[in-house]
C-alpha cells in the first residue's frame, strides 16, 4: 500500500467499471464480489493445506494423496456454497460436477449463468506450486422462457461471455477478470492484512510476440507431425525470430497462462493419442478454454484450438475439451498455421 493510503479496491474498480458498461447492472457486481468472498476462502485453506499436510492432525509427516482430492472437493462447494444464494444466477457449471448445478428452490433465480474450474492444477496441491480458479460468465440465452434448466439456454459460444478472469493461489493471491468490450484486463493483488484486493496490474496488455512456448513435452510422442513440426520450430535457433525460445511449463494452466500474460509467450495443449476417450486433449472448453481466450483476447492476445478462435466454438457437451494455443497473438496464429496445415 502506497503513502497514498489503500490503493483502489476490486469493489471500488468494478464500480467504476459498472458506470461505463451500462449493461454491467448492481446484478454483475453482486455475483463477482460474491465470487471474491469464495475465492478468499479457498486461498485460506490452500495456503493452509502446505501447514496441515506437515503437520497433520497426528503430527506425523501424513500421506498428501487425500488432501488433494479433498481440496478440489472444498474449492467447488466453496463456490457453489457462496454463489447459489445470491439471486443472480439461473445455474452453475463446474468441472467437478456431471450435471449443471441446480440453484435450491428456497434461493430466487437470476439471468447470470456461471462457469468454473474450482481447483486448477490439482495435481500441484502438495508440491506447493501455484494453482488457481478459472471462471467464465454468461447471461442465459433466452430470458423469461420456461423455468426448466435447459442445456440450449446454457451451452453458448465463448464470444457470448460477459465476464471472465481467474484467482492465481501462489506467493500472492491474485485475481485478473475482465468485462469485455474494450474495458480492459486488470489485476489485483490480496493484501491478507486489510482482506482485500488491491489493484496491481491496471490494464495488462500481452505482448505481441513472445519469447517462451509452454507444452508438456513428455506428449511428443503421442502427438501427430504437425504439432511435433510446431515444437520443433520454437526450439530450432534461428536470430532473427528471437529462437530458439524458452520453455516454461509448471503443469498448472492458470499459472503458465498468468506468467505469459505479463510476459508474452505461448501455451499449447495440443490434441494427442495419450487416451483415446481425451482426442482433442485434457482441457476442457467450458470452464478453462474459454475464460481464459476472453482475458487474452482483451489483452490483445489470441487464442485458437489450432484451426480457429476458440470463443467462435459452438459447445455440445459441459465438460467437452479442446486443443489451446493461447497467448501473443503473432505466436498463436503461426500455431494455427502449423496445426491447420498452412505451413
Ligand atoms: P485441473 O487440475 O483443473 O484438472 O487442471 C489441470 C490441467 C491444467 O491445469 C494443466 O495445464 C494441465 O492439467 C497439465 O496437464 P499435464 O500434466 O497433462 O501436462
Ligand atoms: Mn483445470
Ligand atoms: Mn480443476
Amino acid at each position: 500500500m502506497g503513502k497514498k493510503g489503500l490503493g483502489i479496491t476490486i469493489t471500488q474498480h468494478i464500480l467504476s467499471q459498472q458506470r461505463q458498461n451500462p449493461e454491467a447492472t448492481g446484478a454483475f457486481t453482486t455475483l463477482i464480489t460474491e465470487l471474491i468472498v469464495a475465492a478468499k476462502v479457498i486461498s485460506r485453506e490452500v495456503n493452509k493445506a502446505g501447514l496441515v499436510d506437515i503437520l497433520g492432525p497426528t503430527g506425523k509427516i501424513n500421506v498428501q494423496d487425500e488432501r488433494v482430492q479433498k481440496l478440489d472437493i472444498f474449492a467447488n462447494q466453496a463456490i457453489i456454497e457462496r454463489m447459489q444464494h445470491i439471486g443472480q444466477l439461473w445455474c452453475m457449471g463446474s468441472e467437478e460436477d456431471p450435471d449443471l448445478i441446480e440453484i435450491p428452490p428456497q434461493f430466487p433465480k437470476g439471468e447470470y449463468i456461471l462457469f468454473f474450474d474450482p481447483l486448477d492444477g490439482s495435481s500441484n496441491i502438495d508440491v506447493n506450486i501455484s494453482i488457481g480458479t478459472i471462471f467464465g460468465v454468461f447471461k442465459k440465452k433466452n430470458s423469461g422462457t420456461t423455468p426448466d434448466l435447459l442445456l440450449d439456454d446454457v451451452l453458448q459460444p465463448g464470444i457470448k461471455q460477459v465476464a471472465a478472469g481467474y484467482f492465481v493461489y501462489g506467493s500472492s493471491t491474485i485475481m485478473v477478470y475482465t468485462t469485455g468490450n474494450n474495458t480492459g484486463v486488470h489485476g489485483f493483488t490480496l493484501f491478507p492484512s486489510v482482506g482485500e484486493f488491491l489493484l496491481s496490474h491496471e490494464n495488462i496488455r500481452i505482448p505481441e510476440k513472445g519469447k517462451i512456448y509452454s507444452v508438456n513435452e513428455g506428449n511428443y510422442v503421442h502427438w501427430d507431425k504437425k504439432t511435433r513440426a510446431l515444437v520443433d520450430y520454437f526450439k530450432t535457433k534461428d536470430k532473427e525470430t528471437g529462437r530458439p525460445y524458452s520453455t516454461r511449463y509448471v503443469g498448472s494452466l492458470v499459472a503458465d497462462f498468468h506468467r505469459n500474460l505479463l510476459k508474452g509467450g505461448i501455451f499449447m495443449y495440443p490434441a494427442d493419442k495419450k487416451d483415446p476417450k481425451k482426442p482433442t486433449g485434457k482441457l476442457r472448453l467450458m470452464v478453462e478454454a474459454n475464460p481464459l481466450a476472453m482475458v487474452v483476447k482483451e489483452a490483445g492476445g489470441y487464442a485458437s484450438d489450432g484451426h480457429g478462435p476458440i470463443l467462435n466454438i459452438e459447445p455440445t457437451g459441459l465438460h467437452q475439451r479442446t486443443p489451446l494455443y493461447i497467448g501473443s497473438k503473432q505466436d498463436v496464429e503461426l500455431a494455427e498455421a502449423y496445426i491447420s496445415g498452412k505451413v
